[in-house]
């Protein structure tokens, strides 16, 4: 199958690029630099400018692009950027797909377990589940509506609600790993909070299993089954590292070190993938153990 895959370069990108290749699907970048190999090609998501040529007999196309949430604190102008680059760019591919002769079969794009808000505590939070407040809550729901041209022209729209992705070169562990390789790493806020979490893994996986799999439609959780409290994550992460889990870093220091996105970090969203479990797939690390010691 030829699948076209934006945001290549980034965290996830680069890992399915590498998983679709390997299962022997092709492959068209969209890259927003000079191209610079025969299998990238050339797109402005600010410029609203898709190659539709090199767009030619894909099947499935996966939108993973915009500006890196960690990139930057989470200032006003830099919110906006978030927000801008994520709506701008799905509804400028979302529309261009619509004027392909033969468009694609399926469109996922990327959403966040953000969609649910910053803090639903102990709720489990499936699908079904209603929208939460407050700024990601507003940008998912956003991203989600930015897709309605696809839609509308019937290519099966899917939004991945991703997790925390954990993985071996980055992601949700990166800033975490050395403290805790020190030995200072500790659980944050009171530590019930819950996170949920995923392996690349398993996310190149799921995003494979939904193109692949015909009839895939609408928003799914890309979430490991099982949910842990940031006190279990940091207490099994610590164990696997053979250091001891130090003082937790209260939530008042988080604040001051990354602003707003500390939201993230200390709400609680317990979530699991009902979607991706009713449609059969199964998952290769489904805990926390089991993620981390694919990361490690
Ligand atoms: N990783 C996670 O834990 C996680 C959790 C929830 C949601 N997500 C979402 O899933 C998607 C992929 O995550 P990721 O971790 O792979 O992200 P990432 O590493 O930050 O990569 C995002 C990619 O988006 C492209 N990009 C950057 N600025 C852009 C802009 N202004 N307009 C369009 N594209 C732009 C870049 O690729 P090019 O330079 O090749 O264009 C970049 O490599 C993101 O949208 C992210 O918000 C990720």
């Amino acid at each position: 199958m030829l699948v076209a895959v934006s945001g290549s370069s980034g965290f996830v990108g680069t890992a399915l690029v590498a998983g679709l290749t390997a299962a022997g699907h092709d492959v068209v970048r969209l890259v927003r630099h000079r191209p610079a190999a025969a299998n990238e090609a050339q797109w402005d998501p600010e410029q609203g400018v898709v190659p539709l040529a090199r767009l030619a007999g894909v099947e499935a196309v996966v939108h993973l692009g915009g500006v890196s949430v960690g990139a930057h604190r989470w200032t006003r102008k830099f919110k906006r950027q978030l927000h801008q680059s994520r709506i701008r760019s799905t509804t400028v591919l979302a529309s261009a797909l619509t004027g392909l002769a033969a468009r694609p079969r399926v469109f996922v794009c990327a959403s966040a377990m953000g969609y649910y808000g910053p803090d639903r505590g102990r709720e489990l939070l499936d699908e079904e589940s209603g929208p939460g407040d407050g700024f990601l809550a507003g940008l998912c729901q956003d991203w989600e509506q930015a897709a309605a041209p696809a839609k509308a022209a019937d290519i099966a729209v899917c939004h991945t609600r991703f997790g925390f992705v954990i993985g071996p070169d980055g992601g949700a562990l990166k800033p975490l790993l050395p403290l805790f390789r020190l030995g200072l790493g500790g659980h944050f806020g009171n530590g019930e909070q819950f996170w949920s979490v995923i392996s690349l893994h398993d996310t190149v996986r799921a995003l494979r299993f939904l193109i692949e799999q015909h009839g895939s439609v609408g928003p799914y959780n890309v979430t490991s089954p099982e949910p842990v409290s940031n006190g279990e994550f940091s207490r099994v992460l610590a164990a696997e590292l053979h250091r001891p889990r130090l003082l937790p870093v209260p939530g008042f220091a988080l604040q001051l070190a990354v602003g707003q996105a500390s939201e993230e970090l200390l709400g609680s969203l317990r979530i699991v993938p009902a979607r991706l479990a009713e449609a059969g797939f199964e998952f290769d690390h489904p805990d926390a153990r089991a993620i981390i010691r694919a990361a490690l």
